[in-house]
């Protein structure tokens, strides 16, 4: 099997070929994302590699059955970046890592929690300027707040266990409420309830487009003034303008994105020495009450092992055609 592997980075290769040593496949390693301009290198591939912020929209995945290619596998949980309908129609399987690590992205939504509120990234730079000062680095104690989480799903499962170790109480919204959860004192609500009575509220519900924008002005409104906001999720669940809105307002007291609705392009790039044109990241950036991480929540040593031997194992299943429940059906 001939493999196009897109959007690499030196951590992607480095533990694909270390685990790729069992399967022994081919990788073509491409660091450019995969677009209209780029899917031409995955000619004389059986697969293409790719990650969340790949696009793999109608015009690419028809230019991909073109080329031959019959397989995707996705490297990452998310798929809302996948034309299905376009997949199915041209035959190409499309696979995934639905959990690499839940714990991961559910540790990285309570560091920026703990960040956000302690202000710990402020701390470290002041002291390492010899500014001892506490001024304007007070917090306030998670014991005994309310935290509201949106999708209860592996990683907001997770996250609602953690938040019940401050010793929290935990609203949750879901539409297919967890009764392990309901039994370890979770309390499922509305949307509304839950907006309103959250001092921190976390998203993790995938993206959809019945959960596009459900934060906004609307919902924005509903919560709690001065409440923190946290995604780990993707961008699109907040409408960006209506988040900058309601942070120049006061109403929103905190934000915390792993996340970001125009984030390709930007997140996994050293944009240093550029100019950044997005004036909306700009303007986020431009807050002392954001805090702003570029999708690195899945991050840790355990995932990139998980999501590259899982990889592995979803193309070997594929072209040994076993059946495999990673398999995305449009
Ligand atoms: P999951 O599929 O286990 O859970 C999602 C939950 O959302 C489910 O319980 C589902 O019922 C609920 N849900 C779906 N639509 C809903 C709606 N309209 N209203 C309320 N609840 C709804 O997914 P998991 O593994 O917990 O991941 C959640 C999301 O986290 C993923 O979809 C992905 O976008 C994101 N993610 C982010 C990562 C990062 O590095 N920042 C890494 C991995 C995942």
């Amino acid at each position: 099997m001939k493999i196009a592997f897109f959007s690499y980075k030196s951590y992607d290769k480095e533990w694909f070929n270390k685990f790729n040593e069992e399967y022994g496949f081919e990788f073509r390693y491409f660091k450019v994302k995969l677009t209209e301009e780029t899917v031409v290198y995955a000619k004389g591939c059986d697969a293409v590699c790719a990650f969340v912020n790949d696009d793999l929209g109608r015009p690419i995945i028809e230019n991909l059955a073109q080329l031959g290619v019959k397989m995707i596998a996705m490297r990452c949980a998310g798929f809302n970046n996948v034309d299905l309908d376009a997949t199915k129609q041209h035959g190409i399987k499309v696979f995934r890592v639905p959990a690499y690590s839940p714990h991961a992205v559910a540790e990285h939504a309570v560091a920026l929690i703990l960040t956000l509120n302690r202000k710990t990234h402020k701390a470290y730079n002041r002291v390492r300027e010899g500014n001892f000062s506490l001024e304007r680095l007070t917090g306030f104690n998670l014991y005994g707040k309310t935290i509201g989480v949106i999708g209860t799903g592996k990683i907001g499962a997770i996250f609602c266990n953690l938040m019940l170790g401050f010793g929290c109480k935990v609203l949750a919204y879901d539409l297919y409420p967890n009764e392990e959860l309901k039994k370890q004192g979770i309390k499922y609500t509305d949307l509304t309830e839950l907006l309103s009575s959250s001092d921190i509220v976390s998203l993790n519900t995938p993206l959809l487009p019945e959960t596009a924008h459900m934060i906004n002005k609307y919902t924005l409104n509903l919560m709690k003034d001065g409440a923190m906001l946290i995604n780990t999720s993707r961008g699109g669940l907040i409408d960006t303008m209506d988040a900058i809105d309601a942070l120049k307002s006061g109403k929103l007291g905190s934000l915390g994105i792993d996340v970001y609705e125009q984030e390709e392009g930007l997140f996994f790039h050293n944009l240093s020495e550029k100019v950044i044109t997005d004036d909306k990241i700009s303007r986020l950036l431009s807050f002392p009450n954001v805090l702003i991480t570029s999708h690195q929540a899945f991050f840790t040593r355990e995932a990139l092992d998980e999501i590259s031997k899982v990889t592995l194992q979803n193309i070997l299943d594929f072209q040994k055609g076993k059946d495999n429940k990673n398999i995305v059906l449009g």
